[in-house]
């Protein structure tokens, strides 16, 4: 699945953001509501409700509140009645299905045009299956027992925010294919959900990725997703300005503010008025900037430099670093305030090396962009070039990949590229691996991407890999994973605490 970009620019973008990339993202997997307009009844709305004990007074009460509800008792009925080209609300009841036909449940969940509710007990609640469901594909979930009117609340919230992606309203998508935010597996599927998801809200999200890994793209996904796309998206990165100009930068000057202030300038925040401003390298910020950002966030004004006039400014703020800002919080580097406002939704973007066949996918997607820059005509990788890109690291993640392909292709001989081409030759010795190596290649691969699937939650990623928290916990160590930035790597176990695997 890819996520195309289409080319038009927003308004008063500044250079710096525009030459970075020339095109905005929107979210491809929104053609699955394609019609849902046309086929949306205007009187009534069509509600999803799956229980296996289904409630004759709440069908009755959302029935007189203008809902049109479709009963499912189980899995099978559920996946006949959902309609792919038909936005509706949803209501999975978790608490009547037993833990084993909650599976059977995820295909339909899985479908965008459905806005999920769940409703489960308290007990229900701490079991990591139901607690993935919920967390990947509902809105919002409440405890039962609960009021009717409540649900009907909830629904009529999830309805809005399903109908506000539909095709008519997002932008155009860009046929030619260029500039695609390409990704098949498991974790840039969640990576592209979270994207649909916090788009539809105004919350501050923080977004933590490695180097390369698309943190900037991710940004303006959400922008280009949200109801803000028709407003700036401003980009400035905190490391790259001297400190002594980032305040100006940020917040502007009037003018004779300082020497050299002959005429007032608007600041980045200011520019991104109605917007969105993503805060890149946001770790790379200043104390006294730390400061001066809280402020706003917490009044919504700016000043600029040298002025007195207070200015209300309504931007979204994105956040991005590939630094350990738990890590600059504990060392009094970062403010826990200032972080706190700026995480109160997070995006984590998966490294390359955990992302399985999207390294070759995205490989053919680079040779497929960039191939017209070689006389020869190139068609493809050798098995040994594929095989080492599995292999490798991929510390540059995509970026990395990107400028190894677009130099293999300048470089090439033969109509294959070959590991050599992509200066990965020494990444093919592994041709010989022994089962017990290729066994545990595979094992860290599959920690790894649990890990990340759930931010570093030990018990969560256990749960999924159906090992205990103490066999994650030494396989961790084991693989040289322990240095993650984990959230929750302490221990599984107490000092004192017998090991149990
Ligand atoms: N999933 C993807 N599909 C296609 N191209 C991608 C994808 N992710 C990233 N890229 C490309 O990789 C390059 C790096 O992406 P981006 O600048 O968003 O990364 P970043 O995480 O912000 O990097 P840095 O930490 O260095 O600032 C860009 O050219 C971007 O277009
Ligand atoms: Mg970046």
């Amino acid at each position: 699945m890819t996520l195309a970009l289409p080319k038009e620019m927003p308004v008063g973008r500044p250079i710096e953001a525009v030459t970075n990339r020339a095109a905005v993202t929107t979210v491809a997997p929104v053609t699955a509501a394609a019609g849902a307009a046309g086929a949306r009844a205007q009187a009534e709305r069509p509600l999803l409700y799956v229980s296996r004990t289904p409630d004759d007074t709440l069908i009755a009460h959302l029935q007189s509140r203008g809902w049109h509800v479709a009963v499912a008792r189980s899995a099978h009925d559920l996946g006949r009645l959902v309609k792919t080209d038909v936005a509706c609300a949803g209501i999975v009841d978790l608490a009547s299905f037993s833990l084993r036909d909650l599976g059977g449940l995820e295909a339909s969940l899985r479908q965008q045009q459905i806005g999920w509710i769940a409703l489960a007990t308290s007990e229900r609640i701490t079991d990591p299956e139901v607690r993935r469901l919920v967390r990947h594909y509902c809105f919002d979930y409440v405890k039962v027992p609960v009021a009717n009117a409540t649900i009907d609340y909830l629904v009529g919230h999830a309805f809005g925010m399903v109908t506000l992606c539909e095709p008519e309203l997002a932008p155009p998508v860009d046929e030619s294919g260029d500039d695609e935010m390409v990704g098949t597996c498991e974790a840039m599927q969640q990576l592209f959900r979270t994207i649909r998801k916090v788009a539809n809200t105004d919350a501050s999200v923080f977004i933590s990725g490695e180097s390369g890994t698309g943190k900037e793209l991710t940004a303006l996904a959400i922008h280009e997703r949200s109801p803000r796309r028709k407003a700036p998206f401003v980009a400035i990165n905190c490391g790259a300005i001297p400190h002594h100009l980032l305040q100006s930068e940020l917040f502007g000057y009037e003018r004779g503010a300082f020497t050299g202030a002959s005429q007032r300038k608007i600041g980045r925040v200011e520019a991104a008025d109605g917007g969105t401003l993503l805060l890149d390298e946001i770790g790379d910020l200043p104390l006294e900037s730390q400061a001066s950002l809280l402020r706003f966030l917490q009044e919504g004004k700016i000043e600029r430099l040298g002025g007195r006039e207070s200015i209300p400014v309504d931007v979204r703020i994105i956040s991005a670093t590939h630094v350990d800002l738990e890590g600059a919080m504990r060392e009094g580097h970062f403010r826990a305030d200032l972080f706190h406002r700026l995480c109160v939704l997070r995006v984590d973007e998966p490294p390359l090396r955990a992302r399985g066949k999207d390294i070759e996918i995205l490989a053919h997607h680079v040779l497929h962009k960039f191939k017209i820059d070689s006389a020869r005509k190139i068609r493809g990788f050798t098995p040994s070039a594929i095989e080492a890109m599995y292999n490798y690291n991929w510390p540059g993640n995509v970026r990395e990949l990107i400028n190894r392909v677009r130099r293999a292709i300048v470089m090439a001989e033969n109509k294959l590229i070959s590991a050599d081409d992509l200066d990965l030759a020494q990444f093919t010795e592994q041709q010989t691996m022994s089962l017990a190596q290729a066994r545990e290649a595979a094992e860290k691969r599959a920690i790894e991407a649990a890990l990340l699937r759930h931010r570093h939650r030990l018990n969560e990623a256990a749960a999924d890999l159906n090992i205990s928290r103490v066999t994650l916990y030494r396989l961790m160590g084991h693989h040289g994973l322990r240095e993650m930035g984990a959230v929750d790597d302490k221990p599984p176990f107490g000092a004192d605490d017998p090991v149990q695997e």
